[in-house]
């Protein structure tokens, strides 16, 4: 009985097919449901103790031998059938490829850096996990200052402290503990915030701030500048300012613009004044520049800070903030032409 398994042995070794009608036939002869691999098996009964061991040794010979040259003369073929594309019609248009199309959020940040990398500003980014130093000590946020409790913070550990930012004037620290003056950056990022998930509130979000130090630079470069970004974003220049107040800037302003009353929407979202929030600014505080390290004899600047999103759902129209983070893929695909 060995030798018939030794025999197959040896067919399977030279066996040669002509193509792939010969290597199924081959296949079933041998290794299905009642091929000979099967066979051989069930004769292992009938095999005389003595015999048992080379038998079985033999058998499975046979069946990885099979197994293997099956693995190679499938692969031989399946390149061979390939080929066969050769005789398809290449003049056949393709199917369309399906594009994404970038987030909103992405698509805004993007643009508003673009704004502000035409007069000089660069990017800079940090970490979203900080410490207490950089988020507010730092931005003159000592410990028990009330101001510490105008953005409710998530934290991670206390003493010594380690939260998710509530903003990117951390960035901006780190910006200027590691660059001398002058500096121009924007920063932009996600932050945290414990408040109340809402049509118009999220526990984290997106900002951009910036931050521009330099010899002399004066409340009026900063207006000015305000005014070049938002007629650059929104297509309009008539702002104001109101006195406001920021534990890291003084003086310190909230920017509104005028959006106009020209449909009902506008009345909606302006509440019927025609103008718009759209971000905190101020001249940067001496006592933040002399924290990190800069001279506030020598030098002066500004910083402002705004929303992505809120910027974002003014230019599209949007309502709710929750479907900026819900990627339905519904939403998203609106944005394919606004790259
Ligand atoms: N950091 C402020 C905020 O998160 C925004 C801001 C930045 C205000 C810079 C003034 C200057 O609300």
């Amino acid at each position: 009985m060995i030798s018939e398994i030794e025999k197959k042995i040896k067919e399977v070794k030279s066996f040669n097919p002509k193509d792939f009608k010969d290597v199924e036939n081959f296949r079933i002869k041998y290794i299905g449901k009642k091929g000979f691999i099967n066979h051989f098996f069930s004769e292992f009964k009938k095999v005389k103790s003595s015999d048992k061991k080379a038998y079985g040794l033999a058998i499975n010979e046979l069946k990885k031998l099979t197994i293997q040259k099956l693995e190679d003369l499938n692969y031989k073929f399946n390149s061979v059938n390939t080929s066969s594309i050769e005789k398809e019609d290449l003049t056949r248009p393709f199917s369309v490829l399906e594009l994404g199309s970038r987030h909103p959020i992405s698509i805004i940040r993007d643009k508003i850096i673009e704004i502000f990398y035409k007069i000089g500003f660069d990017v800079s980014e940090g970490p979203e996990i900080e410490d207490d130093w950089h988020n507010f000590t730092a931005l003159n946020l000592p410990e028990h200052h009330p101001a510490r409790d105008m953005q409710d913070t998530f934290f991670i550990e206390k003493n010594p402290d380690f939260l998710l930012r509530t903003h990117t004037s951390s960035v901006q620290i780190r910006h200027m503990e590691n660059n001398n003056p002058p500096i121009r950056t924007i920063s932009p990022g996600r932050v945290y915030r414990n408040e109340d998930i809402s049509a118009r509130s999220h526990c984290f979000f997106h900002q951009i701030e910036g931050l521009y130090i330099d010899k002399k630079v004066s409340f009026s470069d900063l207006k000015q500048t305000l005014i070049y970004f938002t007629k650059e974003l929104f297509g309009k220049s008539k702002i104001r300012l109101r006195p406001s107040y920021f534990p890291f800037t003084e003086p310190s302003a909230e920017v509104d613009i005028y959006w106009g009353l020209n449909s009902e929407t506008d009345y909606r979202i302006t509440k019927g004044t025609g103008w718009l929030e759209i971000m905190g600014c101020g001249m940067v505080d001496p006592n933040v520049l002399e924290n990190c390290k800069i001279n506030s004899n020598d030098f002066s600047g500004f910083a402002f800070g705004m929303g992505i999103e809120r910027i974002t759902m003014l230019l599209y129209q949007i309502e709710d903030i929750r479907i900026l983070y819900e990627n339905d893929s519904r939403f998203i695909n609106q944005f394919k032409n606004s790259i």
